[in-house]
């Protein structure tokens, strides 16, 4: 995919070495996850929950695509910081404000790499009594086995460290449109 003329603008500079997943091609996988999901709750109250901060460019656009009645909260876990490899380390720093019990739950994700974040975290919030817990995540590595909770998921990831559309860089390029690869 080729590299949008005002990348080096919107990244300051630093070259990108390729683009993985352009605009367009998440714009249209995320309408279609939004149509998996809207077929996959045809009833019951359905909260999505949204992993802080890597979800929040997508939770936006995927909330947009479910067409039934859903509630958004969000859920802040501790990153690595300028790591960029997974220690398994999952601590709350802000617990949802909604009450889980009873509501179809889903977990937003940007991008699962281990899966231990998720693992920590799911096993917290299924002692809430949701209805039902799942998992939908933009990316996926396939590193990781497995996990029956992961449902919905966008794309499989090339195991290149790739930024944007919410994936950051010790905080840098979240604010990219597109999802690339630095090199
Ligand atoms: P896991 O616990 O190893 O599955 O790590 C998942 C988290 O690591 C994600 O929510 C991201 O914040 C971060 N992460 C993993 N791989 C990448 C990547 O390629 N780019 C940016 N962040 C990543
Ligand atoms: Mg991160």
């Amino acid at each position: 995919m080729s590299i949008p003329p005002d990348a080096l603008r919107r990244t300051g500079g630093v070259a990108i070495k390729r683009i993985v997943f352009d605009e367009g091609t998440i714009a249209h996988r995320v309408r279609e996850m939004g149509r998996e999901i809207t077929a996959a709750y045809p009833d019951g109250d359905l909260l999505l929950l949204g992993l802080l901060k890597g979800s929040f460019v997508f939770m936006g656009d995927l909330a947009r695509a479910i067409e039934r009645p859903l509630q958004v909260d969000f859920i802040v876990v501790s990153s690595y910081g300028k790591d960029t490899t997974s220690s398994g380390n999952v601590r709350l720093l802000y617990d949802p404000a909604t009450d889980l019990a009873g509501k179809h739950v889903i977990v937003v994700e940007d991008i699962i790499d281990t899966g231990r974040t998720l693992q920590r975290l799911l096993s917290l919030l299924s002692a809430r009594q949701p209805a039902s817990l799942a998992v939908c995540a933009l990316l996926h590595k396939k590193l990781a086995p497995p996990l029956p909770e992961v449902r919905f998921v966008g794309f499989e990831c090339p195991p290149a460290f790739i930024v944007g559309y919410g994936l950051d860089h010790a905080e840098n390029y979240r604010h990219l449109p597109f999802i690339a690869d630095l090199g």
